[in-house]
């Protein structure tokens, strides 16, 4: 094969190269019509968009909670963090089999305040053990991306791999302002690599002969954000904890699961997209840093194989990102932006969130308080949130304070408006 013909174009990054398009209309029904009340867009617009997504960018996913599915609470301490949280490690058996697929969820509630507590839940990307150096957490034993910066030896972690991603994970601090966190290591649901399907949960659906999914069926997102909605039954169980208050927040990729997640499952109180560039907010039509055939190129595994129809054919899509974060509607969603993180179209997430304000404003909210893209830091509070912050791709303290903020403003005071999340 020669790679100087498979390899996609370079990434644009040049704003006076990005390709006139015409966005799909959220408020238009397939057929044409106008999507002019609540009642249209509940009953036909939106299962038609969350259609759309299924059969040609995510997949759809073939099952939601699994008969026999079990939790097993392995561990509390309510002594944790010098006495601050309460620690609790809860492993989810997804078909009830001790060595079948299972999630090991970690869980900090604040001690001394009166719960249930709100959640910020959120997939983690190098095991449980990583979030924090606290030496209670169990060390997980999945398989791990090579990292020996991160103490990850012959694909497993060791006790060096402790509190390695402690930045993004500000425990304390969501603590101090009232929040629970549950996460869990996204490679209990799919390890991140491309195998065919054969291990994490796909197979656990699987018809009788099929060895793996289905051109519209999901890839390792779709496993990530299904296995976010597999805490929430979790959280639903637990009295510490208030399931009707549950915020899903992603980095990057996992934000791409997070907004998924958030599309498919009214349970989420309130959706986080932290830099999830190209197929999370980020307009895919502008071409801008990564695009569709590159995503697809790089990681053949992330959505679904229909998704490869567009490599280079942006256009041809049924549906762009704008439409995905509309599905939260009218529920809160932040989208968040870094100014060097060019690979991720800080400009396309920001108009990602513009274009599904329409939706929002259909349902009686104000949608997006900006029709330009705020200066640097300067957040933007409104039902859809948005920051673009100084620096790199990463998800840091800063970017916590903001949606810790978003969360008192538009989840703890009493969850979810009247109108309902946006459920069908
Ligand atoms: C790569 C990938 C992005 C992804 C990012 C991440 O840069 O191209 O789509 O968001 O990894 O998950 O960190």
């Amino acid at each position: 094969m020669n790679s100087a013909q498979t390899k996609p174009p370079e990434a644009n990054y040049d704003e006076t190269k990005v390709p006139a398009y015409t966005l799909p209309d959220p408020l238009r029904l397939e057929g044409g019509g106008k999507v002019d009340t609540p009642e249209i867009w509940r009953q036909r617009r939106r299962p038609e968009i969350l259609r759309l997504f299924e059969q040609h960018v995510y997949g759809k996913t073939p099952g939601g909670r699994p008969d026999g599915m079990r939790f097993a609470v392995r561990s509390v301490d309510k002594a944790a963090l010098g006495g601050k949280a309460t620690r609790k490690e809860v492993t989810v058996f997804f078909d009830g089999r001790e060595d079948g697929p299972k999630m090991d969820l970690l869980l900090y509630l604040p001690n001394g305040r009166p719960g249930p507590f709100p959640v910020f839940l959120g997939l983690n990307f190098s095991g449980n053990h990583s979030i924090h150096p606290d030496p209670g957490i169990t060390l997980s034993r999945q398989w791990m991306r090579g990292n020996a910066a991160q103490g990850v030896v012959d694909n497993r972690a060791t006790e060096a791999s402790r509190g390695v991603q402690a930045s993004r994970w500000p425990v304390e601090r969501l603590l101090e302002r009232g929040y629970a966190l549950a996460t869990a290591y996204y490679g209990d649901l799919d390890p991140d690599f491309d195998d065919g399907f054969k291990n994490g949960v796909h197979p656990l659906f699987y018809k009788a002969g099929q060895t793996k999914p289905a051109p519209d069926e999901w890839g390792a997102i779709g496993a990530w954000a299904w296995g976010l909605s597999r805490a929430v039954d979790y959280i639903e169980t637990d009295t510490g904890l208030d399931a009707k208050r549950v915020a899903v927040v992603g980095h990057s990729r996992l934000g791409k699961a997070a907004l998924w997640a958030g599309a498919q499952d009214p349970r989420f109180a309130l959706v986080v997209s932290n830099d999830s560039g190209c197929g999370g907010a980020a307009l895919s039509r502008r071409q801008f840093g990564e695009t569709v055939e590159r995503i697809n190129t790089s990681f053949p595994h992330w959505f679904c194989a229909n998704f490869k129809r567009y490599n280079s054919k942006e256009a041809d899509l049924p549906v762009d990102q704008h439409q995905l974060i509309a599905l939260m509607a009218p529920r809160p969603v932040y989208v968040a932006s870094a100014e060097e993180d060019l690979w991720a179209d800080p400009r396309g997430e920001f108009l990602g969130a513009k274009h599904a304000a329409p939706v929002y404003r259909l349902l009686g909210t104000e949608g997006l308080a900006a029709d330009d893209m705020p200066a640097v830091e300067q957040p933007v509070r409104s039902v859809i949130g948005y920051h673009v912050r100084r620096g790199k791709h990463d998800i840091t303290a800063y970017d916590w304070e903001q949606y810790l903020t978003f969360a008192d403003l538009h989840m703890k005071a009493g969850g979810r408006k009247p109108s309902g999340a946006g459920g069908g």
